[in-house]
């Protein structure tokens, strides 16, 4: 990267799950699924899952407290507020907007960014260009998601696989390492593979795009699949690359958590170890941008991230995108 840019880093994290779990054993009272079928394909145990009147925004007002403690930061210092989520509070405004006012960070602009389970990666590589330019000293970048309030309680090929959650990250100016490479990728042609078709302006809301369940999550499974284990290796690859690292300079994996399967190809192309890969999708399934900030949060919390350290994050999701990034820990 330019020398004369400044270095951006993560400097404070956090993250919130809902109390509600709901275990696999619950779904098979639900669904006609099983325990056994959920935990080989996928490694899903149990998610949480939100009240039903808390919105997206009270999940990711919870993580950005959090991440701002951490980063010994007031809400008012903030430049920048960034949002990535599937699952906006309304269309609009932005969830960054109606959190920028809870938070009271007055000083702040707002959006969201929607790249799917990306969305995380993204936000960070937006957020990085911000403060490296000098533009912005402080920004606060949120994954968040209630993807239960967008499932079809009656599918099975969706209902077991997702979670609700919220992660977030500081990224302020650093004097060494940081954020060392970004790369995103996307491949829109594989668009109808993961959408909701209704409610925007191709089929808005009507009582018809409800009767046909359009309001829900739509997935080809195994279409995904195939892209994702792909895009993992190929991103996390490009981002060592952009970094001028390889595989044997990561020290720890931090994998979007979809399916147990698709991490295990990304650790075994980087030829990591198990414990050199974090994995709390047993706990929470897949809750799409807010997945990558949780496990960050996690993992440093749980001192299984020190500094110095090169972290790989990577993800890949609905777009089709994928995206991912190295590290420098500090
Ligand atoms: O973050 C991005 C979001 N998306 C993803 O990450 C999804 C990526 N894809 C996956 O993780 C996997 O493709 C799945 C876990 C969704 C499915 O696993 P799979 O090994 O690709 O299974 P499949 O879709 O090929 O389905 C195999 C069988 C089917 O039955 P038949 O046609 O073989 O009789 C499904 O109907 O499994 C059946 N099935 C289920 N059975 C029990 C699908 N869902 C369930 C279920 N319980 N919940």
């Amino acid at each position: 990267m330019d020398s004369e840019l400044r270095k951006a880093g993560v400097t404070g994290v956090g993250s919130y799950v809902p109390e509600k779990v709901v275990t696999n054993y619950d779904l098979e009272d639900i669904v006609d699924t099983s325990d056994e079928w959920i935990r080989s394909r996928t490694g899903i145990e149990e998610r949480r899952i939100a009240k039903e009147d808390a919105t997206t925004s009270d999940l990711a007002y919870k993580a950005a407290e959090s991440a701002l403690n951490d980063a010994d930061l007031s809400p008012e210092e903030l430049d920048l507020i960034l949002v990535a989520t599937v699952t906006p509070d309304m269309m609009f405004p932005s969830t960054g907007c109606l959190l920028q006012d809870r938070l009271g960070a007055t000083n702040a602009a707002a959006f969201d960014l929607e790249a799917g389970c990306s969305g995380f990666v993204y936000s960070i590589s937006v957020a990085t260009q911000f403060v490296r330019t000098g533009a912005y000293d402080n920004v606060l970048v949120i994954g968040a998601e209630t993807l239960s309030k967008i499932i079809n309680w009656e599918d099975r090929n969706t209902c077991v696989l997702f979670g609700d959650g919220a992660g977030a990250a500081v990224v302020q100016p650093v004097e060494s390492g940081g954020v060392l490479s970004t790369v995103l990728g996307a491949d829109g042609s594989g668009g109808e593979l993961l959408k909701m078709p209704a409610g925007g302006s191709k089929r808005p809301a009507s009582l018809e795009t409800v009767k046909e369940n359009l309001h829900y999550i739509h997935m080809e499974g195994n279409s995904v699949f195939k892209f994702a284990v792909r895009a993992m290796g190929k991103g996390a690859m490009k981002a060592l690359e952009k970094a001028d690292l390889e595989k044997k300079d990561v020290d720890f994996l931090i994998p979007h958590q979809a399916n147990i399967r698709i991490i295990d190809g990304a650790a075994k192309r980087l030829n990591l170890d198990n414990d050199d890969v974090f994995v709390n999708l047993d706990k929470y399934g897949n809750t799409s941008a807010a997945s990558i900030p949780i496990a960050l949060a996690e993992a440093a919390e749980a001192g299984r991230i020190n500094s110095g350290d090169n972290v790989v994050i990577v993800g890949f999701g609905a777009g089709l995108t994928w995206a991912a990034s190295v590290i420098e820990w500090s």
